[in-house]
């Protein structure tokens, strides 16, 4: 039975609870931290490809004093026929206190936190949601601007495929921004459009009027044939250095990577002062010693 909080999507944080955890990613920049999880062991299991996700979390682990352990799917038990619930329930029975899951299958995290009695943190499930990423990025936006409220924030190009995409969506509406999603009917259905989530179809009426700009690699392996053309969605989507002209300078730009050069973005963007890809992959760190000490520890500030 779970009796532990697990983090699926940003929607099981409370605006209060994202705000904490946002001050202690802030603490965590001046302070070497404490071994806030001694005694803790954190089973790591990534079933897709993972560069930042799977890194930030094994070294947020480490740097809290936690047991960090990769388990790889393929070389486990699941390969012999254990279901992934008989594994969450093994590994409790263990004294694994964390599970980390990423997962191609929508759900597949929420299925093992009904069997494991510990905290599960969701790394990715298919198209739904990537809350540590939706995380790191409103943190480095609230770096950048303070609060949120009315802020203006683009999202760009596959909507429709990009857990990262619903992630943010939902925290950024947590803390009041205004959001325009940019894509084509076949990457953007317009049931997106809801309240202060609007839909533009291209991208360059918007340039001068927003606050920040996320970017969004094509997620061509969540879907069959590309629905329009690589040239089309270049000439509409991609910005580049004729683009980067009309943003406003203020502006930044971000990516939760990996960038495809020369699809969403150029080389030019890499060069402008506002992009902001190496700020979200260093808070990605940080916001997750600070997630993990939050469900681990709790959060006293919080308690009344
Ligand atoms: N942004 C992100 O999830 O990157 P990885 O797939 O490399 O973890």
């Amino acid at each position: 039975m779970r009796t532990r909080r697990s983090v699926i999507d940003l929607d099981d944080l409370t605006a209060s609870e994202m705000t904490y955890i946002f001050e202690r990613t802030a603490d965590f920049e001046h302070e070497k931290p404490d071994r806030l999880l001694d005694d803790v062991a954190c089973v790591n299991m990534f079933f897709e490809n993972s560069t930042r996700t799977m890194t930030s979390f094994a070294l947020a682990e480490q740097r809290l004093g936690a047991n960090a352990i990769t388990l790889w799917p393929k070389e486990s038990s699941l390969q012999k026929g254990e279901t992934i619930e008989d594994t969450a329930i093994t590994l409790a029975a263990m004294g694994i206190n964390v599970l980390v899951i990423r997962h191609s299958e929508e759900g597949y995290p929420r299925r093992v936190a009904l069997a494991f009695d510990g905290h599960v943190i969701n790394a990715g499930d298919g198209t739904h949601a990537h809350p540590t990423q939706g995380l790191l990025d409103i943190y480095t936006m609230r770096q950048e601007f303070g609060e949120l409220s009315g802020r203006r924030i683009a999202i760009v190009g596959d909507i429709l495929h990009s857990r990262v995409a619903h992630s943010n969506i939902a925290g950024l509406r947590s803390f009041g921004a205004e959001i325009t999603l940019v894509g084509p009917p076949a990457f953007l259905p317009d049931d997106y459009a809801q309240p202060h989530v609007k839909i533009e179809r291209d991208l360059d009426p918007i340039l001068g009027d927003v606050d920040a700009i996320m970017l969004l690699r094509i997620q061509r392996e969540r879907f069959a044939d590309m629905p329009i053309s690589d040239e089309e969605y270049i000439a509409r989507y991609r910005l580049d250095s004729r683009r980067l002209k009309r943003m406003r300078p203020e502006a930044i730009i971000m990516h939760p990577g990996p960038y495809h050069r020369g699809v969403e973005l150029d080389d030019s963007v890499l060069d402008y002062a506002g992009w902001r890809y190496a700020s979200q992959v260093m808070h990605g760190v940080r916001v997750r010693m600070a997630l993990l000490d939050f469900l681990v520890n709790g959060a006293p500030a919080l308690v009344a």
